[in-house]
């Protein structure tokens, strides 16, 4: 193989579909995807900017790709984020690497984001679709490294966690606590349609809009009573909210959230399992979240959660 030979073209959906995918589960064998998930996360996105999606082509086989992100469209209370650009996904074919190809893949992605008035690029987590929140990089020591050789630095280890839910129940401690929160005014509840206005609130004076996002679309789903518990205090207003399923994995949890005025106080720990309890009584005895950071895997560690997969942020100021 000439490595001069390879071609960089344009991401053609007709042509290329199903060898991508082929390519992606052969190479990302931690992260495997189907062809709807791969247009529900990537061509269905409106940000989707065929300029940064490119292919490798030898003759006329795909030995490689790369997607690239820049916000043409404001996210929420985020914006456009105009100075960040996201490398949301890149992969080279066994045989193909140490050819340079992801190299030239990457370069031509990154002189883009450039061009569209980016100053930093990082790597994975575009909200709101991402497939990775960093890199994974017990399970890809390959791309690690050839970010790191590209100029990324790491700046935050964060962690995926997950728990069998067959034989779970509220710990004798939690039954004791979510008592005395119960003899103190406090209710834990799964979700009623009644609180709509006040919970969408509560969610985006809290933790911002994404949070409120979320909520609003299982509202519109009409899951929001399957799916999200809310803890109420003693003068009847929201003070707490454990969400799941955000994009319709039920095994999926959070994000969940306790009101500043009230953290630390292990009302979020009785919810969290409150919400564990209820998955399992609607048969669902899986859970898992995408990610979290240290004091998080402290919390979730506690009631039984472990560990799954650490992620390291990257990013490249350019
Ligand atoms: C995580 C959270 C729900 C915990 O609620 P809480 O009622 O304070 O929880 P508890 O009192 O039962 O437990 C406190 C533990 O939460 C963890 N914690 C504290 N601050 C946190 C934070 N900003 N983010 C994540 N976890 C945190 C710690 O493990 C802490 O225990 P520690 O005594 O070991 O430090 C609450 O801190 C919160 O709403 N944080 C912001 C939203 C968030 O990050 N959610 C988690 C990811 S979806």
């Amino acid at each position: 193989m000439n490595s001069h030979f390879i071609e960089i073209v344009k991401y053609d959906q007709r042509k290329m579909e199903r060898e991508v995918i082929n390519l992606w589960n052969e190479c990302c064998q931690f992260d495997l995807i189907t062809t709807e998930k791969f247009r529900q996360f990537i061509i269905f996105d409106e940000n989707f900017n065929n300029e940064l999606c490119l292919v490798a082509i030898d003759i006329d086989k795909v030995v490689g790709f790369i997607y690239g992100y820049k916000r043409q469209y404001p996210y929420l209370d985020k914006g456009l984020e105009s100075e960040k650009g996201w490398i949301a996904s890149i992969f080279v074919k066994k045989e193909y690497r140490h050819h340079g190809i992801a190299k030239r893949l990457l370069e031509n992605i990154e002189q883009k984001i450039k061009e569209k008035g980016a100053k930093t690029i990082i790597l994975g987590a575009n909200s709101p679709h991402y497939f990775f929140s960093g890199l994974d990089i017990d399970n890809y020591p390959e791309a690690t490294s050839f970010f790191e050789k590209n100029g990324y630095n790491s700046f935050e280890k964060h962690y995926s966690m997950g728990m069998n839910l067959h034989f779970f129940d509220l710990s004798e401690k939690s039954k004791e606590r979510k008592k005395n929160f119960e003899d103190f005014g406090f209710q834990f509840k799964v979700f009623d349609y009644s609180y709509s206005l006040e919970l969408l609130e509560f969610l985006k004076t809290e933790f911002g809009g994404g949070w409120k996002y979320n909520a609003l679309e299982a509202m519109r789903k009409s899951k929001a009573h399957e799916r999200i518990m809310i803890v109420l205090a003693p003068n009847g207003t929201i003070c707490g909210c454990a969400n799941r399923a955000i994009d319709d994995n039920e095994m999926r949890f959070g994000p969940i959230g306790i009101s500043k005025k009230v953290r630390n106080l292990r009302i979020g720990t009785v919810l969290l399992e409150c919400s564990m309890l209820e998955m399992r009584k609607r048969g669902i005895y899986r859970m898992f979240f995408m990610t979290t950071d240290e004091n998080g895997r402290r919390y979730y560690e506690r009631v039984g959660l472990k560990v799954i997969r650490t992620y390291y942020s990257y990013k490249k100021d350019l």
